[in-house]
């Protein structure tokens, strides 16, 4: 699997974290990526160990992974709707979170709220307070990333350090029809962004997503209100799903040298 960021103790201590908040009977959404990888692989040991507990998958990789580890699947229209049993607890990466400061407030933000600011945890480096919203889409997931993180009822994020900034400013992902591909690049380009189709690191062609679209990855530089421009893009047709996660972050553990850092 594909790892980006900071060291992978760092990673695995943040997503072993936040699999030890996931209580018996939980129904756990699985992020993508390697430090959500380190999350699932817990649950699996810890399904060896009795717990009881269904997973959702958000991609094709963590569906893989979570079969490998024991961990019974559900589909997400068996776990969300009319006598489903929900979601409880969603655990995922992200490639920038930005912290310590507040929500970009405005009409249209995305989720729930997350309530509260602080921060706690064991061997504390430098204290975050507070999750902001994130970028995600490295792996190319995250229009499942967001159903799945979106539709729980708590969404921690896993991360090393080098995910943490004080203002989101890496080209954010956006998923699109690949019909809509140019018309899509236009309209990023109006909103001040640059595109850039992904492609695929070892293929002669462009990556494909798990539900078949293409990858605009879209500089647009500091992003100062990052809810302004996930309105935006959720406005523009050919978009299937973008990468800004606003407010739907509860809770963000961030494995360091020394141990973990818990910011609410
Ligand atoms: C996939 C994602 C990942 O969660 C994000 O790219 C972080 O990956 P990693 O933990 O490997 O750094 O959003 O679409």
């Amino acid at each position: 699997m594909k790892t980006s960021g900071g060291s992978d103790a760092m990673k695995r201590r943040a997503g072993e974290s936040a699999a030890e908040a996931v209580t018996d009977g939980d129904v756990v959404g699985l992020g993508t990526g390697s430090t959500a990888a380190h999350a699932i692989r817990r649950l699996g040991d810890r399904i060896d160990s009795g717990l009881d507990v269904r997973g959702v998958a958000t991609s094709f990789a963590s569906r893989e992974l979570a079969t490998d580890c024991g961990i019974p699947l559900l589909d997400l229209d068996e776990a969300v709707g009319p006598d489903a049993p929900g979601i409880d607890v969603a655990i995922d990466g992200a490639d920038q979170v930005a912290v310590g400061g507040e929500e970009s407030e405005g009409t249209g933000s995305e989720g729930t709220g997350s309530e509260g600011t602080g921060s706690e945890g064991t061997g504390s480096d430098e204290p975050a307070a507070g999750v902001g919203p994130l970028i995600k889409g490295g792996g190319a997931a995250h229009a499942r990333e967001k159903l799945v993180d979106a539709a729980a009822d708590r969404f921690l994020v896993v991360a090393d350090p080098s995910k943490e900034v004080p203002v989101l400013d890496r080209s954010v992902p956006v998923e699109v029809l690949p019909a809509g591909r140019s018309a899509v690049a236009e309209a990023v380009r109006a909103a001040g962004g640059e595109p850039t189709l992904r492609r695929a690191e070892r293929k002669d062609g462009p990556v494909v997503t798990d539900n078949g679209n293409l990858v605009l990855d879209c500089a647009f530089g500091e992003i100062g209100d990052p809810a302004a421009l996930a309105r935006t893009l959720s406005a523009t047709p050919g978009v299937v799903e973008h990468g800004i996660f606003v407010g739907l972050a509860d809770e963000v553990h961030v494995g360091t040298e020394s141990g973990v850092r818990v910011a609410k």
